[in-house]
């Protein structure tokens, strides 16, 4: 049976990845608290992921499962993309980010708003193999912030199969069984099911 060391100490990724991964019969541990943090310095999702889990791997000995998220936006280039979560400033709040969003999008008509949520996941392991998958959720920028639930850019996105609902106006089952981090897990289970 192989054990995977989870790189993220947060605990709703954590719970997420471990209901996803159960079915496969595989041993997940919780990051070790004596780990640092790896910086987030790479320009593509697949860096930061990959870097992640390779600090695992060589902190444990064990393979290693990492995963980077970000926010393409159409009409700013692909931008905050791998920047999402210091797109305001590099400590920014999830909050001072939204606005920063709406702001830059103040001037782009309703059918320029296109924008994707992409989550790349890691498995690195111990022989210095590694694998990556990916998940898309596909939607748009609304004008507002709406919803209460979730965290992040999902008060203002808006998938394109949600019937005109924000990620924050999902429950958080509901944006669970179909986000772009389900999607990539569903895509880990495969790559984990025919590389073993
Ligand atoms: P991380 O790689 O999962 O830490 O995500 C980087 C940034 O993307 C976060 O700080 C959030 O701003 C944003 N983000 C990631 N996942 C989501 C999501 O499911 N909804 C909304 N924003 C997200």
């Amino acid at each position: 049976m192989t054990t995977f060391v989870l790189a993220t100490a947060n605990p709703h990724k954590t719970e997420e990845i471990r209901a996803v991964l159960s079915e496969l019969g595989v041993t997940l541990l919780a990051r070790p608290d004596d780990v640092p943090e790896v910086e987030e310095n790479e320009d593509t999702l697949e860096g930061n992921a990959l870097a992640k889990a390779r600090a695992l791997v060589d902190a444990t000995r064990h393979a290693a499962i990492a995963d980077d998220t970000g926010l393409f936006v159409d009409a700013l280039g692909g931008r905050p993309g791998v920047y999402s979560a210091r797109y305001a400033g590099e400590h920014a709040t999830y909050d001072e980010n939204v606005t920063r969003l709406l702001a830059e999008l103040s001037e782009v008509g309703d059918d320029r708003r296109g924008a994707e949520f992409r989550t790349v996941i890691c498995v690195a392991y111990p022989s210095g193999r590694w694998r990556s998958v990916q998940g898309i959720l596909t939607g748009r920028i609304t004008r507002e912030r709406r919803g209460i639930h979730g965290f992040g850019y999902d008060p203002v996105f808006e998938p394109l199969e949600a019937g005109g609902r924000t990620l924050a106006e999902m429950t958080p089952p509901e944006k669970n069984a179909n986000s772009h981090r389900a999607r990539a897990l569903r895509a880990l289970v495969e790559e984990l099911r025919t590389s073993s």
